[in-house]
């Protein structure tokens, strides 16, 4: 279905307001429910999930150190909006449709809070996962200001229940964000990009079957998805009207498997100032960023001088990255317009800060451990797609189990076409870089021949992350520090029909004696 660009406003979400707050900590509720939704203006009403019947769902804004408690409830209707292929694991049969639990992505947690997939829960409660998890998870947001999301992670249906619309932003503040005088109140935007396909009726599609299936199995998990239309916080194709000013936006990548590659048609520059996890050490000016799914990034874009101009936000990353198909330029080659059409309300003396907060690179001699590991691509028993992480599955035992304290390098070496973002639950890591290596001789030998240089990582990437790409052919270096916490937690591809089917494995962090 073909949809008209432009003729929405951009929805901002609501900023969710406490049920308690006091000066030893703060309390929220969160509940999700099923809504009807306008998600176009020619599009009838759409049933979607959401965490307080919204998509997307409030905005959480906390202070750095500040404790919060949140009651995640669902209240969601018994049968599921999409089809659930029972042969995934963790969706058999037995298991009810509906099950949901949160995760905070990006954010340190203890692991009883942190929304293990198998720690689900239903609508009267009852955690049927084999996990501890408190009923009222934790936050201690010991972090430094940056933007997180909340997303539903249950076993075997994450897809589906993000697909439906459980995600929404938490942002963390601090002092030194204060201090920079960055663009803020109306001037700071989330952003949060998906795609969806639509049925004439308005309602969500969800395809119950790949396009080629010989597996027999019906409905039958499809290894990626991309819908037609671009979506931006739950609207299609949205316009921003905006004054001749500086803006911050905090653009997430919350499609299922897209990715995006996102510019200005008026060849303006992004002024990035942060990464998935926190500042850059300073601003770089950048034509084209690139988000995967789960990445995050802070940018500045400056308007000034455009009265009058239409600034149209695009999209170039093939649909599939990155061997895929180019994209629409009339579709998902477009994300949403931005209008120059206010006048200034008042003098921008927002600023685009020379140095933002220092980042001290971690050295890979004080790594403990150095774990090579393989992103696979095989066949499941009915000739589908099943791609690993090791070679390994879900319920397979545990084999990465860091000490707590201890650094360690992960090389992701990936034998498969796709680029995976890989996502590792508690930490935030540095990329080392990455280096292109001859696959088929790794696959017979199980030895490393590289083919070329190494390419460090991006400017863009040379942040805190908690989501790296892991391109087709090489292997992606990242270092990371485990700490606070000990216990188990996951790490996976943030391709959420790859996650779903096996791409994910539990990890422990261990303690020291
Ligand atoms: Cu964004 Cu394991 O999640
Ligand atoms: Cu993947």
């Amino acid at each position: 279905m073909k949809l008209t660009k432009f003729t929405d406003p951009l929805p901002i979400p609501p900023v969710l307001k406490p049920k308690w707050k006091s000066k030893d900590y703060t309390y929220y509720e969160v509940c999700m429910r099923e809504a009807k939704q306008s998600l176009h203006r020619d599009l009838p009403k759409t049933t979607i999930w959401g965490y307080e019947g919204i998509y997307p769902g409030p905005t959480i804004e906390v202070k750095k150190g500040e404790k919060v408690f949140v009651k995640w409830a669902n209240d969601l209707p018994a049968k599921h909006l999409f089809p659930i292929d029972h042969t995934v694991h963790g969706a058999e049969k037995e298991k009810p449709d509906v099950r949901t639990v949160v995760h905070l992505h990006g954010g340190r947690t203890e692991p009883a809070s942190d929304g293990y997939p198998d720690a689900w829960f239903t609508k009267d409660y009852k955690i049927k996962g084999p996990f501890f998890q408190n009923q009222i998870y934790q936050y201690f947001n010991q972090q430094s200001a940056r933007a997180l999301w909340y997303h539903d992670h249950a076993i075997g249906v994450t897809r589906l229940n993000i697909y439906a619309g459980l995600a929404g932003f938490y942002l963390i503040r601090d002092d030194k964000e204060r201090s920079l005088n960055l663009p803020s109140g109306p001037y700071e935007i989330p952003l949060l990009l998906q795609d969806r396909s639509f049925h004439v009726d308005g309602s969500l599609l969800y395809p119950e079957q790949p396009e080629k299936n010989d597996s027999g199995i019906f409905p039958s998990i499809i290894s990626s998805f991309f819908g037609d239309s671009i979506l931006v916080n739950g609207k299609v194709w949205p316009y921003l009207e905006v004054e001749p000013r500086k803006y911050r936006f905090r653009l997430l990548n919350g499609a299922n498997s897209r990715f995006f590659g996102l510019s200005l048609d008026s060849r303006q520059l992004f002024y990035q100032i942060g990464t998935d996890s926190g500042f850059l050490e300073r601003p770089i000016g950048v034509k084209r960023l690139l988000l995967a799914p789960a990445e995050r990034v802070d940018v500045i874009v400056d308007f000034t001088n455009l009265e009058g101009k239409m600034v149209t936000l695009k999209n170039d990353a093939p649909t599939h990255f990155p061997i895929g198909d180019p994209v629409d330029p009339e579709t998902t080659g477009v994300v949403m317009q931005f209008r120059v059409n206010k006048t200034l309300s008042t003098i921008d003396t927002a600023v685009i800060p020379p140095h933002l907060d220092p980042i001290g690179r971690l050295a890979e001699q004080n790594a403990w451990k150095n774990r090579f590991l393989e992103l696979s691509e095989e066949k499941d028993q009915y000739g589908r797609p099943l791609l690993l992480l090791d070679k390994k599955k879900w319920d397979d035992p545990v084999t990465e189990n860091p000490i707590v304290g201890s650094t360690e390098v992960w090389n992701f070496v990936n034998t498969n076409g796709d680029d995976h973002p890989i996502h590792v639950h508690l930490v935030q890591f540095q990329i080392i870089d990455r280096r292109p290596f001859d696959v088929e001789y790794f696959k017979t030998t199980k030895q490393i021949k590289y083919t070329g240089p190494t390419v460090s990582a991006d400017l863009s990437e040379l942040g805190w992350k908690d989501t790296v790409r892991c391109p087709p052919g090489q292997i992606t270096r990242i270092i990371i520090p485990f700490f606070p916490f000990i216990g188990q937690y996951v790490w996976h591809c943030h391709m959420l029909e790859h996650e779903d089917y096996e791409m994910m494995r539990p990890y422990i962090v261990r303690p020291r004696y």
